[in-house]
């Protein structure tokens, strides 16, 4: 298994990666915790999408003694949205509902810019202001979210930036992101920039403000690095709250913009959605007659994974599902035809989203309204 900011491969075995991390899983405790201000557990905590966290129990200490805390999420522009990225995105916008949190939201058009060989800077502008969009689609607060792209607020950045690279030595990032000597110099001071936005509810405040970030496990290596440096600062260390990977349509894997026939983009005509789910790897049997007689695995089957991550909220509807798999009650092909069901009008509604987010565009922007958010 590699589980990396760019890479993730192998069979993810989440157990070991708690360990290997140094990161705590969620226990029923702090659950208990969390429902008991939220008034609800959402889904991607009940069904453990959302599995490790650093210091939570520390966010929800100050927030009892009236200390709210800011989040703080992002993005790679380095093409369309798929349905992976927004399962982060689906929680971060219902703590900030349930805890009128102001959010942060970075876009690392450096960050692509620099990673990809085939990357120019107008691509990166260009998918910038197509994710801002989906973004905005997601139902963010524009009162209480910002959205920062590195390419147009560096001079909002960079001050900070410079003060954590101070503290980061190239070695440190060798080890932890496999820098190599031949590595482009920008992406060896890119780790600074990404910790930037976890000290901005502190720096724009002038005040400690716990921050919060909730991003899928392969964006750790970032915060073990800026929680070293947070202290040197005066800043507060960031907690996070870690989530799994949505797999994509093919056999094992996560969902990847690299591999556009098994991912599903915010973008796809539903048409173009509905054949990727119907050609779809589920690992049923090679039979019906077979199928029928032993049942299929919902646990390597990625239809199962999009209801169970996104699309089927009900919790008895989903326990149905899976032991209809199971007992071969239910076929893949009529399984793959309940998803495209769900997922044709989740994709028109989010199209149309995207379009009116059109007209809102700068009430986000920092480059318009600043990095300062309301108490
Ligand atoms: P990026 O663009 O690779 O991913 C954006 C967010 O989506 C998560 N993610 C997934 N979640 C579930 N299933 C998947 N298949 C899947 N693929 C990606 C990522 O963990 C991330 O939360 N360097 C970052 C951008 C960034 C950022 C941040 C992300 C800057 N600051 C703060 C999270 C939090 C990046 O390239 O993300």
């Amino acid at each position: 298994m590699i589980v990396t900011p760019w890479e993730v491969s192998g069979k993810i075995d989440y157990d070991k990666l708690i360990r290997e991390f140094g990161v705590e899983p969620l226990t029923i405790e702090l659950l208990e915790r969390i429902r008991k201000h939220a008034g609800t557990l959402h889904t991607q905590l009940r069904r453990k999408i959302f599995f490790s966290h650093r210091d939570l129990n520390w966010i929800l200490d100050e927030y009892e003694k009236g200390h709210k805390f800011a989040l703080y999420t992002g993005r790679g522009p380095s093409g369309p949205v798929h349905i992976g990225h927004i399962v982060p995105w689906v929680f971060t916008k219902h703590l900030q509902d349930v805890f009128k949190a102001n959010l942060f939201f970075q876009l690392t058009d450096d960050e692509k810019f620099l990673f990809r060989q085939e990357t120019n800077i107008d691509d990166s502008h260009h998918w910038t202001y197509e994710n801002i969009l989906d973004i905005i689609a997601m139902g963010f607060d524009p009162k209480r979210t910002v959205i920062i792209s590195d390419l147009k607020n560096m001079q909002r950045l960079y001050e900070i930036a410079i003060k954590v690279a101070k503290h980061m030595t190239f070695s440190t990032v060798k080890a932890v992101f496999g820098f190599q000597d031949s590595s482009n110099i920008g992406i060896i001071f890119f780790p600074a920039v990404q910790s930037v936005p976890a000290f901005l509810p502190s720096a724009t405040s002038g005040k400690s403000v716990p921050c919060l970030i909730p991003a899928a496990i392969d964006q750790d290596p970032y915060w073990r690095i800026t929680r070293d440096v947070a202290p040197k600062l005066g800043f507060p260390k960031p907690a996070q709250i870690h989530s799994k990977f949505l797999p994509g349509l093919g056999k094992g894997g996560k969902m990847s913009a690299s591999m556009p026939e098994t991912a599903i983009f915010t973008t796809d005509a539903p048409e173009v959605a509905e054949r990727k789910v119907m050609n779809a790897f589920t690992g049923g049997r090679a039979t019906v007659e077979e199928q029928r007689r032993l049942g299929a695995n919902p646990d390597i089957c990625p239809i199962y994974s999009y209801e169970y991550f996104l699309f089927m909220e009900d919790d008895k509807e989903i326990e149905q599902l899976r032991r209809n798999c199971m007992s071969g009650h239910l076929l893949c092909g009529d399984c793959k035809q309940m998803l495209v069901q769900r997922v044709k009008p989740f994709l028109r509604e989010l199209q149309a989203r995207r379009e009116r987010a059109k007209d809102h565009v700068d009430e986000f922007l920092a480059e318009k309204k600043g990095l300062n958010l309301p108490e």
